[in-house]
């Protein structure tokens, strides 16, 4: 359940990636329950969203939900996964960025090809490259908008080992806004939801149970958050009825861990 019921995106078509779980599955989820039809890239595989994605989807919204998967950290998935959406689907109102991943904790002085090439092609080249090619179909959109996820490390700088990672996030804030002063003649809104630390299987790989602990204790509202405490700042940027006038924004879901 998601807490979220209405109409706000009925005969809407949203399309989200990363939906298999975590916060894309939160986000997915939201968007069904508020009435719109969902292509919803699952991640690499089905696995997690059997789990995770239906889960949190009522059988009676099921029919509205297209899953797709494809590898985005491979330097054609972007590219690869537009053409999959677009099998499918030949209006796009929302375009959600979400998939994507630290790839581990590198250190300075360490960083591998290898390294550079799934961080940047999975978190830069994906996002830039399917929302290069989904942009004729959100044209024909009504009162169109992009939403992307990037992270409180874009601004913070993230913690040891995340450089190349929060660089790709800070990346994508700086194309956030780029892209909404360019897309607004189309009347497509660009904006993104910056999350703090949100309790997903990102963090399990990633962050010890005492760096979360610690993390936790040390802010204003003293829990982590949840896949679903960042879903509805989804919906907000996405709806015209909420956030018509709000273009080239980064909002911070974030517990007030910073405080921009
Ligand atoms: N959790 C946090 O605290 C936090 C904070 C700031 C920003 N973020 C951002 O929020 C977004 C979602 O993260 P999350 O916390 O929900 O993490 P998650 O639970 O690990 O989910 C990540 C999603 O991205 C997909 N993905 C990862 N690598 C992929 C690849 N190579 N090809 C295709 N899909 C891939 C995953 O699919 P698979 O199932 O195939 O792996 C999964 O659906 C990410 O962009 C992340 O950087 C998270």
């Amino acid at each position: 359940m998601t807490g979220f019921d209405g109409e706000l995106f009925a005969g809407r078509t949203v399309v989200v990636t990363g939906a298999g779980r975590g916060i894309g599955a939160a986000v997915a989820a939201a968007f069904l329950a508020c009435g719109a039809r969902v292509v919803a890239h699952a991640g690499r595989t089905l696995e997690h969203a059997e789990t995770d994605l239906m889960a949190r989807v009522p059988a009676e919204t099921r029919d509205r939900l297209v899953l797709l998967t494809q590898d985005l950290g491979a330097p054609d998935g972007g590219k690869a996964l537009a053409d999959k959406v677009l099998a499918e689907v030949g209006v796009i109102d929302v375009l959600v960025n979400n998939a994507g991943t630290m790839g581990g904790r590198i250190r300075a002085g360490e960083e591998t090809a290898a390294d550079y090439d799934h961080v940047l092609d999975l978190n830069i080249r994906s996002v830039v490259d399917l929302t290069g090619r989904l942009l004729p179909a959100l044209r024909a959109g009504t009162t169109p908008a992009i939403v992307n996820t990037v992270s409180i490390s874009a601004r913070s700088g993230g913690s040891a080992g995340s450089a190349l990672y929060s660089g790709t996030k800070a990346f994508v804030s700086a194309w956030t806004k780029t892209l909404a002063k360019e897309l607004a003649p189309d009347g497509i809104r660009v904006n993104a939801v910056s999350p703090g630390t949100i309790m997903t299987d990102f963090h399990r790989r990633y962050s010890s149970d005492e760096k979360l602990a610690a993390t936790a204790a040390s802010l204003p509202l003293k829990r982590l958050g949840l896949a679903e405490d960042c879903a509805p700042a989804y919906l907000f940027l996405a709806a015209d009825p909420l956030s018509a006038y709000i273009t080239g924004q980064i909002l911070e879901v974030n517990g007030g861990q910073l405080m921009p």
